[in-house]
């Protein structure tokens, strides 16, 4: 037939095959913006707390993911070592994600109770303190920096506009919920927990500052990394899935 047009005419064959290859590409890609059934649900997954929050934005500040990744591959190995592969609702509310790839240190997806706070706030100021070997950075003005919290809401409020369910009593309170994830056994704190269900209170037997430190915010996210779905009664085939 007029097969020959494409055949001869480089410029012709290049908008032929920009054409199919769009076509393809709708076809595939685009109703996965659409059809719920893409997004998978699961029990558990809630938006971090004030001080989980802005204990992840220290994490992205300080670079720890040029050495640990949040992405436990389905291999067996993994899977040994780490716990259950990771989920892609787990990072539903991560904007951006930190799976990575790179792992100069361990993957940290399910890092959380694995510790006490105080370990991390010794591992973090001084990594040699308690593994003698290791070649983690230290961080040692994290526990004497108070958190900056003046763009606290405006953090929240940002983060619900790309679609992390934040309501509008989670925003109003977010002030006292982050001084409360820092005060055991106190009122604000169980209000904390119907807010965010699995919330840590950050505790260490000593603190530099009395009002909330980078640190504090760092272990309250270090810590709930992999508690927020509960894989003892996990399962991938369905029923778990809200
Ligand atoms: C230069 C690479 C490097 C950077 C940057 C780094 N780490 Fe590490 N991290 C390591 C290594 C190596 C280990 C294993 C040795 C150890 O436990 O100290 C480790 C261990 C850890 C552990 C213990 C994990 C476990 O399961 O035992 C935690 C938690 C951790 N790092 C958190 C952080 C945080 C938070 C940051 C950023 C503030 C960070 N790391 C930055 C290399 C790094």
């Amino acid at each position: 037939m007029n097969h020959d047009v494409f055949e001869k005419n480089s410029l012709i064959l290049l908008i032929g095959i920009l054409i199919v290859v769009s076509i393809g590409g709708l076809v595939q890609i685009a109703p996965l913006f659409w059809v719920d059934s893409t997004i998978e649900r699961v029990r558990g997954m809630r938006p971090y707390t004030p001080l989980e929050q802005a204990g992840r934005d220290i994490y992205v500040r300080e670079g720890c993911y040029n050495c640990h990744s949040q992405m436990i591959r389905t291999l067996r190995d993994e899977v040994e070592r780490y716990g259950h592969y990771s989920l892609a609702a787990e990072s539903m509310y991560d904007h951006p994600f930190q799976w990575g790839s790179k792992r100069t240190g361990p993957d940290l997806a399910r890092v959380g109770g694995k510790y006490s706070d105080q370990w991390h706030g010794d591992h973090l100021t001084n990594p040699r303190a308690l593994v003698p070997e290791s070649i983690m950075p230290g961080y040692p003005w994290l526990a004497a920096t108070p958190l900056r919290t003046d763009d606290l809401k405006a953090k929240l409020q940002t983060l619900r506009m790309v679609g992390v369910p934040y309501t509008d009593p989670m925003i109003d309170s977010a002030d006292r919920d982050l001084k409360a994830q820092i005060d055991p056994d106190s009122r604000a704190a169980r209000e904390l927990l119907t807010r965010y269900p699995k919330a840590k209170i950050v505790r260490f037997e000593q603190r530099a500052i009395k009002e909330p430190s980078e640190m504090d915010a760092l272990v309250a996210y270090l810590q709930i990394l992999g508690q927020m779905v509960d894989f003892a009664t996990f399962d991938a085939s369905g029923p778990n899935l809200r």
